[in-house]
This record gives structure tokens, sequence and C-alpha cells, in this order.
């Protein structure tokens, strides 16, 4: 099978090498997938200049999630069979014209489901779907800030806080974001790059404050939202990509520094605090949990709660500019690559 490796880290032009490699064998919890596409997510670029930590050695085969009909089933595969066509999360591996997922990470899709809707209902859905109804809970009315609310797992938090009636601020770089986010529903769409979010948000709710901060991009953005929260406030950390765009040593100690210092009985005495989620270590170490989120994106999905944004579709050959359209954060919901 063909195989797309990341063999150097930097730049997209030089990093990725298309090889001829064996298929992977399933385990017997494992099915094999013949990919039709594979997404891109944002920690495929931090992972492309070698500061994602739990990305494998080089070469690497980076992905996450693909979409594709299932070649083989192992011995314990329940549920699943030849020729079912499935979206699944792969923690690596997608890369490639066969992947192999663990059955409980893999759910059954209709065939008049777009690619790039079938591949954002894995990582991005399912990360929007755990941060808003396990780790933060979200209530009806209440009021949420998104960070990058245009990207991936921005639009799906989005989708998911408006279901719930909340009162929606979502931050994103350009105007085309911001009518995009206002054309969904969100009704403080803010263009950072213009104003101060804080400050523009502060006015908007006085000092009750928020109910509850996404958070991908760390840095002073953390610290701001921190502060914006209300009692009972919750505000979820799961991404750092201020810090990774950070080139010197010092640009990233001051970005670290700006995340701000806290400590447990600040978040007794005003009733808020801080929770951190990375889906690759509850991947790892209780599947159990994702395989259900899986299963009720799909749900989700289907009741129209749900409704996956696909921006750009590329062919294999297009690997770089696929990439760099991501990296050039001018991209709204999901990019896939198609085999
Ligand atoms: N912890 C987890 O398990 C988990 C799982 C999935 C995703 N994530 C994280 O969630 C975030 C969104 O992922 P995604 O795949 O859906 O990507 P995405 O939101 O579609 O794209 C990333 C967006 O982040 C913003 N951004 C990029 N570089 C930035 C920088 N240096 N400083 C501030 N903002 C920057 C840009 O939005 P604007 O230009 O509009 O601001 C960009 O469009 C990423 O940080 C990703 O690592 C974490």
């Amino acid at each position: 099978m063909k195989a797309a490796y990341l063999v150097k880290y930097g730049p997209a032009t030089t990093a990725f090498q298309i090889r001829e490699v064996e298929r992977p064998v399933p385990k017997s919890n494992q099915i094999l997938i013949k990919v039709q596409a594979f997404g891109l997510n944002f920690a495929d670029i931090a992972a492309r200049y070698g500061k994602y930590r739990g990305a494998p050695p080089l070469p690497a085969l980076l992905g996450y999630d693909v979409v594709g009909t299932i070649e083989k089933c192992g011995a314990n595969v329940k549920n699943l069979n030849v020729g079912d066509r499935v979206a699944a999360l792969t923690l690596f591996g997608g890369y490639a014209e066969y992947a192999v997922a663990e059955q409980g990470v893999a759910g059954k899709i209709s065939k008049s489901i777009a690619p790039g809707v079938a591949v954002a209902l894995a990582t991005q859905s399912c990360a929007a779907h755990y941060l808003a109804n396990r780790l933060t809970n979200i209530q009806e009315n209440e009021k949420v800030l998104i960070h990058a609310a245009a990207g991936g797992v921005g639009i799906a938090l989005a989708q998911l806080a408006l279901h719930k009636n909340c009162t929606v601020f979502g931050t994103c770089s350009s105007q085309k974001k911001v009518e995009y986010l206002r054309g969904i529903g969100v009704q403080h769409p803010i263009n950072h790059r213009e104003k101060d979010f804080s400050e523009t948000i502060r006015a908007l709710v006085g000092t009750r404050g928020l109910d509850v901060v996404f958070n991908p991009i760390g840095g002073k953005s953390l610290k701001q939202g921190y502060r914006l929260l209300g009692a009972g406030g919750r505000l979820v950390s799961y991404g750092v990509s201020s810090l990774n765009s950070k080139k010197t040593i010092f640009g990233r100690l001051k970005d670290l520094w700006q995340f701000g210092v806290y400590h447990p009985v600040q978040f007794l005495s005003s009733s808020k605090g801080i929770i951190g989620m990375n889906m690759l270590k509850i991947a790892e170490e209780k599947p159990e949990k994702i395989s259900k989120i899986m299963q009720e994106v799909i749900q989700l999905q289907q009741e129209g709660i749900l409704r996956p944004h696909v921006d750009a579709e590329y062919s294999i050959d297009r690997l770089v500019e696929a990439h760099r359209f991501l990296e050039s954060r001018k991209s709204m919901g999901k990019i896939v690559v198609k085999w």
C-alpha cells in the first residue's frame, strides 16, 4: 500500500514522502480499513514541526481520522463487518491507503455522508462532544466562550452550545470567519485581530462573567479567559497553539509564563476552575470512554445537531497544499485528503 510518511520536520514542502509499505495487520479487537480519505487536524502541524510530544518518531505516519470500508476484522470484532463503511479514530497511521482502528472507535456511517463530514465526526467532533457534554457539562442558557471558533473543533463546540440555547462568544482571526460564525448562529463572533476579546466580552457580560471557556490556544488568552469566568465557571485547556508558534526558547518561556500561576485555594474561594483535556491520553488509558463518545457523535450528526463544515478536499498529491492551508489560519472547519 501507499502511505504518506513524515520524513523531515519543518515546512510542508520537504516534510512528506509517499512510500510503498506492507499493509498493517489488525489485532483481535481491530479492523483494517481501506481508506477513502483521511482528515487533517491542527496537531498534525505541530507534529510536522517535531513539536508534538505524543507523535511517533520519524519516519512517522500521522493521521487521527479516516473514512473507508472495512477490509478485514480481527477475531474479537463484533457488530462490524467486512464491507461496512466506517468513520474511525486511528491515533496515528491515518495517512495511508489502509489503516487499523480499534473497533470501539469506529462507527458505521451511511454511504451518503461526504468523506469530509465523516472524518470530521472523528477527532474534532469527538473532542468537542467530550469537552462540551462531559468535562464542562454545559447547561441551557450558559455563557460560553470558544477560542478558534471557526476551526474544526470550534464549529462543533458552537453547534453543541447553541443547541443548548447558550450565548456563544467565538474568537477568530478574519472577517470571513466572523461572518461564517454569525451565519451558524454565534451571537458574538469576535475578530481578535481587530478587537481585544477580553474587553469586548467584559463589556457584554459585566461582573457575572462567563460560565465556560474552551481554550486550545494557551498563553495570555488562558489567563484572560480565566479572569472572565464568574462563579461556577469552568475553563478547559486543550491545546497550546500559541506556544507551538513561538520560535525561540525565550518566546516559549514567556508564553508559558503568560498562562498564569494558579492555586487550588483560588479555585475554591472563587468557585471556578481549570481542567485539562488530551484525547490521546484518554484513548490510551480509557478507550471505552472515547468509544461511547464516538457512538454518540454519530447519533448527534444523524439528529442534525452536529453539522461538520468541510472547507476543502484535496487529493493525496496535494497533501503539501492541504497542510499549508491549515497552517495559514485561513481554513474553517475540516480539511480532508482523498486517495
Ligand atoms: N487536547 C485534545 O485532545 C485535542 C483534540 C482535538 C483538537 N485539539 C486542539 O484543538 C485546536 C483546534 O484543532 P482543529 O484541528 O479543530 O484546528 P482548527 O481549529 O481548524 O485550526 C486551528 C486554529 O487555531 C488558531 N490558531 C492557529 N495558530 C494559532 C496561534 N499561533 N495562536 C493562536 N491561534 C492559533 C487559528 O484560528 P484563528 O486564526 O481563527 O484564531 C486556526 O484556524 C488545536 O489547538 C488542537 O490541537 C486538542
